[in-house]
């Protein structure tokens, strides 16, 4: 990785984003995450994706949740190289921000992740909503466990988790806690 950190800029999503999308379901994008979604399901996303960057809310099949969906975007180039989300989860009873994130390969191992997630940490810390955020990576997930440990999460340990629907992975749950 180079020596300099990377810069990148969150943006909401927006409607002109269904490419990245696409570019964003390969195969190789999703080894961890339960393998490519249909054009369908991608579709549903990208609506789902715009209405929640537009109203805070996203609206699954069969629940609504507050959700924030950002592009992440590389300076000083100015090109949108990934994505990093957080959301409303229940979570032991208690409810959290559980986050996400994706950078397309091409610009995979340049500490991109690392920064958009750095970002997304501080936007979530900002609204002032909830008191932690989770995340999940596959135990197999080399480079999403490290960015979460250099984000300053705490591991908790491994569990079972269910994503997407019907499909389980062994993942590392990871918690960053913010002072209150
Ligand atoms: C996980 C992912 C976002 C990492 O993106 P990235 O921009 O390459 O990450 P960074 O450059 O910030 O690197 C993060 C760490 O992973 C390491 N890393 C990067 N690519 C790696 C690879 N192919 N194998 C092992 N480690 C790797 C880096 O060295 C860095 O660790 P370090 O800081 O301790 O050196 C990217 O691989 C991805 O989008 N994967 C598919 C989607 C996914 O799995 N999302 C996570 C769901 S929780």
């Amino acid at each position: 990785m180079s020596s300099v950190p990377a810069r990148v800029r969150l943006e909401p999503w927006t409607d002109d984003d269904f490419p990245l999308l696409v570019r964003l379901n390969a195969p190789e994008m999703t080894d961890h995450l339960g393998g490519p979604e249909t054009p369908e399901q991608l579709a549903m996303r990208h609506k789902r994706y715009v209405g929640a960057a537009q109203s805070g809310i996203f609206r699954d099949s069969d629940r609504e949740y507050a959700a924030y969906i950002f592009k992440a975007i590389l300076e000083p180039e100015n090109v949108e190289v990934g994505g990093v989300n957080f959301w409303d989860r229940e979570w032991n009873g208690e409810t959290v921000y559980e986050m996400g994130w994706g950078v397309l390969p091409e610009f995979q191992g340049r500490g991109i992740a690392s920064a958009a997630v750095g970002e997304a940490v501080e936007l979530a810390r900002a609204t002032n909503r909830r008191s932690a955020i989770h995340a999940f990576p596959s135990v197999d997930n080399g480079p999403s466990n490290s960015i979460c440990r250099k984000a300053g999460f705490e591991l908790r340990g491994e569990v079972l988790f269910e994503y997407p629907k019907d499909h389980w992975m062994q993942c590392n749950e990871w918690v960053l806690r913010f002072a209150s």
